[in-house]
């Protein structure tokens, strides 16, 4: 399918690299595609950034009928571009898209139509240390409708935000919740799925850790609230002694690409590095044996973010003396490396688009 492309007129200032935050700016350009039962996917388009009409009737609004992606697009020292897995991001898209009932895209063309799209707008990535230019692939239900079934009609959209950290102190330690009222997902639900309802679940205990001064919470399962499954935006990992481990996927965790890559490199270098279950009782007994040595999330948005401090019952267990640890620091260096291109990538996780 063709791209046709109409570029605008009345280009955006760009904002101070310094003080970009997440998902707060948006550059000139969007990718839109349109899909019906008759023609499929079709009027691929690159056009300039802007606002969509929207009945009251529109499915998504009342059924959550939507699913979104993560990714970022990276400059290297010698003005390459480099976009990091893009392909795993395409096929989670089609997990997603399976299990809310929306159709399938063509995912090598979803990677060509994202790589058009921030060539045009390549301006906008930032290059300062912790900066890239954050990718948003997102589907939703386009038909008007109060019936609930699928929609017959979508719209796959990209936009591209200039971001910098993800929590406002950097690679500082985050203070996390353990939470074991609200539970974001259960097995058969939609958790693995990169779908809106799974966030909009996931606020209001957001929001009461907020309060108490924690930046995320750390969700356990939905059944026996004792397994731990995954913070709210990022994949979990806790070294304990010589073992690094996150907990296997479950169908109600996201499989992390940003996790993925964690273990591939840890394994690479000699780290034993586990995927299998893990109970907050592990954790709370590891802390007090003192061989909880580091704990840190992975994500997209988050890259390596070490935690300095989980809060469970009213206890508080401090990491690591509320420092990065080393080997926290070391897949931080060695992931932005790989991503920005200053490190060898021995794993074909770099997209290189220019
Ligand atoms: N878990 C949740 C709930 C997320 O939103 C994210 C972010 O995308 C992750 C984990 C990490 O996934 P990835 O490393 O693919 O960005
Ligand atoms: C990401 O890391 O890409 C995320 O989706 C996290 C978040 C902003 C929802």
């Amino acid at each position: 399918m063709e791209i046709k492309v109409t570029k605008t007129t009345t280009p955006k200032t760009k904002p101070d690299a310094s003080a970009l935050g997440f998902g707060k700016y948006f550059t000139d350009h969007m990718f839109v595609m349109d899909y019906s039962d008759e023609k499929g996917w079709y009027d691929a388009r690159i056009v300039p950034y802007g606002p969509f009409e929207i009945e009251p009737a529109c499915t998504t609004l009342h059924y959550g009928q939507a699913i979104f992606e993560g990714l970022k697009a990276y400059k290297g020292a010698n003005g390459e571009i480099f976009l990091y897995r893009p392909e795993r991001n395409m096929a989670r898209i089609n997990q997603s898209n399976d299990r809310l009932c929306i159709p399938q895209i063509d995912e090598a063309f979803a990677v060509e139509a994202i790589k058009q799209l921030v060539l045009l707008d390549q301006d906008w990535i930032p290059e300062g240390e912790g900066t890239s230019l954050y990718i948003r692939p997102f589907i939703f239900g386009t038909d008007n409708m109060l019936g609930v079934h699928p929609s017959h009609t979508y719209k796959f959209v990209v936009i591209l935000s200039p971001v910098g950290s993800y929590y406002k102190d950097g690679l500082a330690p985050v203070k996390i919740w353990v939470e074991d009222d609200y539970v974001r997902a259960v097995r058969g639900g939609m958790g693995f799925a990169k779908t809106a309802g799974n966030y909009a679940a996931s606020l209001k205990a957001q929001a009461v850790s907020s309060e108490k001064g924690y930046s995320q919470v750390l969700w356990l399962d939905g059944v026996e609230r004792k397994y731990i499954e995954e913070v709210g935006a990022m994949n979990i990992f806790f070294k304990i002694g010589d073992e690094v481990v996150t907990p296997e996927l479950n169908g109600s965790i996201l499989a992390g690409i940003t996790r993925d890559s964690v273990l591939k490199v840890l394994t690479a270098y000699g780290y034993n590095a586990s995927e299998r279950k893990v109970s907050i009782d592990e954790i709370v007994e590891a802390y007090k044996e003192g061989k909880l040595e580091e704990v840190f999330g992975t994500g997209t948005a988050a890259v390596i973010s070490p935690v300095g401090e989980l809060c469970f019952r009213g206890e508080k267990m401090i990491i690591n003396n509320n420092e990065i640890g080393k080997v926290s620091q070391f897949l931080y260096d060695t992931i932005t490396g790989i991503q920005k291109g200053t490190v060898e990538d021995k794993f074909g996780f770099t997209y290189r688009i220019k």
